[in-house]
């Protein structure tokens, strides 16, 4: 891992379930929930737009309750003010996002985080997605300067492309890219990881259950749940996907482990520099998650999950 990742596990953990995205969420198990994942070592992943600001105060009463000390990384960019405006950016989700990445925008973003989060500094600030109508050099350079004011200690970018990836480097030393990697979705694999890999930065990884789904315990949707919006949980993509999960999950048995401790194990392994930042509303699941980083997947069982899953063989479209 990167010296800026020195003081957490390779595996963090991601705070956005904890906003009833993908099921019910109450605010003081929540906190506990992210006391626990800050004590066992964990970078703790945020946005500003979780729950419209609400995950960051969630995280700023975490901090008061928990032991150690703890490493924040939030993200600005994705409008979520009524009285902000933005560009249009399209996912292929069927909605489409407001996304700001003006000098202004940017400066009043980080300092907000900082009022939410209750700290003088933020360990690493993504740019959430870059705004189409705003260049890329005003946006890092505002980056940049919140890191020469001792607002925030790293840069990171998220949901890129690989050119982005290292157009900002030149600016300023990009961190960490998040973007979405796992068995689920590996279209990262093509360019960005090795953009990544030419400028030292980590690969922090979104969703790395697949939004729960190589679990094994995804199987129905709730109406409400965010997830109807990704193709690949939608119709005969998600019957076919579920057939190909079945031999996945037959894997994480030979090796007596749990489908999501597998697909953690799996992303651990592509590299020091590749993160998983799973999420979970409860406590159990933090320290099943953590257990994947003591599991060596055998140089035979990577082949054949290479063979089960390899770029693309999940169906749906992808957001970015
Ligand atoms: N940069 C971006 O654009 C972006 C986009 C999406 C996400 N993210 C970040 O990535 C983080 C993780 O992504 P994610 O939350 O979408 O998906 P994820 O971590 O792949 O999966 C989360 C889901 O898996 C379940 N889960 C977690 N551990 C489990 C276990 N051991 N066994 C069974 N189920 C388990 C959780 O349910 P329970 O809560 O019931 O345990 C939750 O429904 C987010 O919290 C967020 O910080 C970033």
């Amino acid at each position: 891992m990167s010296n800026n990742f020195q003081a957490v596990k390779q595996i963090g953990y991601g705070a956005m379930g904890l906003e009833g995205y993908y099921g019910a969420s109450e605010d003081e198990a929540a906190i506990k929930t992210l006391a626990y994942a800050i004590d066992k070592g964990m970078m703790i992943d945020t946005a500003d737009a979780y729950g419209g600001g609400h995950n960051e105060d969630l995280i700023k009463q975490a901090l008061m309750k928990a032991d150690k000390k703890a490493f924040i990384a939030t993200k600005f960019g994705l409008v979520f003010e009524e009285d902000q405006t933005g560009s249009t950016v399209d996912t292929g989700w069927g909605f489409p996002l407001t996304i700001n990445g003006t000098k202004e925008y940017v400066t009043r973003a980080i300092d907000n985080s900082l009022k939410r989060l209750g700290v003088d500094c933020i360990d690493l600030v993504y740019a959430h997605y870059l705004d189409p109508q705003t260049s890329l050099v005003e946006t890092v350079s505002a980056m940049a300067d919140a890191v020469k004011a001792g607002k925030v200690k790293a840069i990171g970018l998220s949901n890129v492309t690989a050119q982005e990836v290292i157009e900002a480097h030149k600016i300023h030393p990009i961190t960490a890219v998040q973007y979405e990697y796992s068995l689920f979705r590996r279209e990262a694999e093509i360019d960005i990881l090795p953009a990544i890999n030419r400028i030292g930065a980590s690969l922090v990884c979104w969703s790395p259950l697949g939004a729960g789904f190589l679990t094994g315990q995804v199987q129905q949707l709730e109406e409400n749940d965010f997830r109807n919006n990704n193709p690949k949980m939608q119709g005969e993509n998600f019957t076919n996907n579920l057939q190909r999960l079945e031999e996945i999950k037959k894997v994480a048995e030979e090796y007596s482990i749990t489908p999501a401790q597998l697909a953690l194990a799996w992303l651990v392994a592509q590299g020091d520099n590749i993160i998983p930042i799973p999420g979970s509303r409860k406590i159990t699941r933090i320290d099943e998650n953590l257990q994947a980083l003591s599991v060596n997947l055998r140089p035979e069982t990577l082949a054949k999950l290479n063979e089960i899953a390899p770029v693309g063989a999940f169906k749906g479209g992808t957001l970015v």
